[in-house]
């Protein structure tokens, strides 16, 4: 399983991504859990406070020019799985996380940081980990390759008026050449029943799950822990423990369609 949340600013993409990668791993999954905001959120709400490490800018060396290929590549005998090794952050239960680092520092390193991080992502095999990506709010990101791991994108929408129109227009990018294989909402923030129909019918996607509106979740990230500590009987972890079987049981029948159209098992 490979998803990347995205939707407008503030719509609860770190919420959900980082309670969901947890409750993954807790079900025996090895899970990444990958930030590609340059402003904190994720490592909060996976419970690990505000964190500024940074991918450090000599793991990726420049390329002479002319020399094909990205301008900066992992350096010579670092693979992506070593890279991942080396980098990433024990989170709890179990969860891994990488993030190529806070916008504090200088504008040179971060790139350099970015570059390997996207080249950490791009190198890992296909089968594991399961990967749980948080991006940046807004359209500019999802589709021009910070998603390019995702086989499911989750676009994340409050039930508000530009959270609608948000989503509608990352909808819309969907249908271009870097479309992901699969895009589907989650209703955040939710108020009543009739949020999820009205997300369905606004934005054409399919409503995948629905998270509610749950004062513990502020409480929470008001000092820097995650609600899955601090409230873990909460509304809000129970639907992204909904949410999270919806995509197991969607990924197992896509396997099993992959293995049928190969003809194995
Ligand atoms: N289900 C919820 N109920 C109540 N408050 C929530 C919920 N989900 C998120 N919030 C609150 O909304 C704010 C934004 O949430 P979050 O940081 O997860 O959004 P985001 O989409 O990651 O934002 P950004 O685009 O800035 O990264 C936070 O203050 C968070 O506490
Ligand atoms: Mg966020």
């Amino acid at each position: 399983m490979r998803v990347a949340f995205v939707g407008k600013g503030g719509a609860g993409k770190s919420a959900i991504a980082g309670v969901l990668a947890r409750l993954l791993a807790r079900g025996g999954e090895d899970v990444l859990a990958v930030d590609s905001d340059p402003m904190p959120g994720l490592s909060v709400s996976l419970g690990l406070g505000v964190v500024d490490a940074a991918i450090p800018a000599d793991a990726v060396t420049e390329q002479a020019d002319g020399e094909p290929g990205p301008r900066f590549r992992l350096r010579q005998g670092l693979t992506a799985t070593a890279a991942l090794d080396r980098y990433a952050l024990p989170a709890p239960d179990g969860v891994r996380f990488l993030q190529f680092g806070k916008a504090r520092a200088s504008g040179a390193p971060l790139m350099r940081s970015q570059w390997a991080f996207r080249q950490i992502l791009d190198g890992l095999p296909s089968e594991s980990p399961t990967i749980i990506g948080d991006l940046p709010g807004g359209t500019r990101q999802p589709f021009f390759g910070w998603a390019g791991y995702a086989d499911t994108v989750i676009v994340v929408v409050p039930p508000t008026s530009a959270g609608l129109l948000s989503a509608r227009r990352l909808a819309k990018l969907a249908t271009t050449d870097a479309a992901p294989r699969r895009l589907v909402a989650v209703v955040s923030q939710a108020r009543d029943d009739g949020d999820a129909e009205r997300v369905r019918q606004r934005t054409g996607l399919d409503v995948l799950g629905s998270v509610p509106w749950d004062d513990q979740v502020l409480t929470a990230e008001r000092d820097g822990h995650s609600v899955l500590d601090v409230a873990p009987d909460s509304p809000v972890v129970a639907a992204v423990t909904e949410l999270g079987d919806r995509l197991a049981a969607h990924t197992h029948t896509a396997q099993a369609a992959l293995a049928d159209s190969r003809g194995g098992p």
